[in-house]
């Protein structure tokens, strides 16, 4: 029986069986220090000369790192023993050579992010990537399991679709057959023709945008898990929002909290992350932005904080305004003009529309974008012909509104985003398996 190595400590003082790959070796005298990853995590395999015949000891002394491996020995409680989660280590008995790798590519010296990404089929062997990546899972397996555990139903959405939903200016398009189709930038359009059937809905899947700019925070795909539901307004859809992005952050944490140390990620950061959670209006918003533009001295710094009232957010705006909180942000009533057509505008106050974005702490910017919808037929008409959409593609989603309209929201969040910050790594791309960005489809 084949033990993994996150449960190791399970097993002291017996003997048991890994099987893996060579993360390092060193060696000292009589000892060869190897530290073995196994996928559940890396555990230090001490071969001591007196322990094994000569040949195992020579091979584990001249093995090469990312071979395959199969190791027998006794697992040794021991605090100093390096690893992850660390604390155990094997003495070993017997050691399998399943094959010798050739000379790899990636060592313990610094590489270039250009070469790390043109191997990244490799470089996701790497502890870093390693912890970043299970981090996902967990994050895709809570986003799962808060909305199937609260009764919306997944309902797949199309990735070829007819026309735009988020703007016309990053569409992908493609061929289909004598015709043209773009890639799915969001599936919303068909979650709110599902809830008329399930009342509460989600879809969870890669969604497309042709982001022309580099930026630490766009990918050209990614994942998106999008709720729907119908009768609910935008207050109520904040309280859902801040119920599921709490109950993912602290999945995270108790799941991955080895993961997370090894990335440095200070904890309290994130245990702190519970309903509710700040909102405020564009328009304070706005005003907070001018105040902390006016106290900063740096010019370079100030000149990016510009803003008018009107202007959507930028990257520097939006993290001036975050670090004005511990907790994620919602910035509600944005100007209609800067967002999508489809958001209800406010009762009074038609310039401004029931959006809210959701800012997340420490600069990481806007992890969901949600809204109230349009419930009424002719004032989604109007938006779409003020758009310039072709009125023909969307006249199913206009149908929507005639046949028992009801009041309704949904939110869309992005998965490489929440993951960058719950892991609290620099760039989204490492967020990703294997990221699309401008100028990079490879491998
Ligand atoms: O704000 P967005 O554009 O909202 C929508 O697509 C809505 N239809 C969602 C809905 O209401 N059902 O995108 C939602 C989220 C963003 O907040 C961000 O987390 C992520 O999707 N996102 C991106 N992530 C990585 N790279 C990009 N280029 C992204 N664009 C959006
Ligand atoms: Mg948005």
């Amino acid at each position: 029986m084949v033990t993994p190595i996150n449960e190791l400590a399970k097993h002291v003082g017996e003997t048991v069986t890994l099987q893996g790959w060579l993360y390092a070796r060193t060696d000292k005298g009589k000892l060869v220090f190897m530290q073995v990853r196994d996928g559940t995590g890396i555990a230090q395999c001490v071969v001591f000369k007196r322990d094994v015949d000569e040949q195992t000891f020579d091979s584990a002394l001249h093995l090469s790192q990312e071979s395959s491996l199969v190791v027998e020995g006794e697992v040794r409680s021991d605090q100093r023993a390096p690893g992850i989660p660390g604390g155990y280590e094997l003495s070993v008995k017997a050691l399998q050579i399943v094959q010798r790798a050739e000379e790899y590519p990636i060592g313990p010296k610094e590489h270039g992010v250009d070469f790390l990404m043109d191997n990244r089929h490799l470089w996701i062997r790497s502890s870093r990537q390693w912890a970043v990546l299970r981090v996902r899972t967990t994050v895709m397996r809570a986003i799962r399991g808060w909305l199937d555990e609260h009764g919306y139903v997944e309902v797949s959405t199309p990735i070829l679709t007819p026309s735009a939903a988020e703007g016309t200016t990053n569409l992908f398009e493609v061929n289909y057959f004598d015709d043209k189709a773009y890639l799915a930038q969001t599936g919303q359009l068909y979650n709110e023709a599902n809830i008329f059937a399930f009342g509460k809905v989600y879809c969870f899947g890669p969604t497309f945008r042709a982001e022309k700019s580099k930026t630490r925070r766009h990918l050209t795909e990614f994942w998106m898990v999008e709720p729907e539901v119908a009768f609910c307004d935008l207050d109520q859809l904040l309280e859902i929002e801040e119920l599921f992005v709490s109950y993912i952050v602290q999945k995270a944490v108790q799941e991955n909290a080895n993961e997370l140390k090894y990335l440095g990620r200070d904890l309290n950061k994130l245990t702190v992350i519970s309903p509710p959670y700040p909102r405020i209006t564009y328009d304070d918003a706005v005003a907070k932005i001018k105040e902390i533009q006016a106290h900063t001295t740096d010019p370079e710094q100030k000149s990016l904080l510009d803003i008018t009232w009107g202007m959507d957010f930028g990257a520097p705006h939006e993290t001036a305004l975050t670090q004005l909180y511990e907790k994620p942000v919602f910035v509600t009533g944005f100007p209609s003009a800067v967002k999508a057509f489809y958001m209800e505008p406010y009762p009074g106050r038609a310039e401004v529309c029931k959006s809210a974005d959701l800012l997340a702490p420490e600069g990481y910017g806007e992890i969901i974008g949600g809204s109230e919808r349009i419930s009424d037929p002719d004032l989604l008409l109007t938006r779409i012909n003020e758009q310039h959409l072709p009125e023909s593609a969307y006249k199913w989603y206009i149908d929507l509104r005639k046949y028992g309209s009801v009041p309704h929201s949904g939110f869309g969040l992005g998965v490489e985003r929440t993951v960058a910050w719950i892991c609290g790594i620099e760039h989204i791309r490492e967020a990703s398996p294997y990221p699309r960005l401008l100028n990079r489809l490879y491998p």
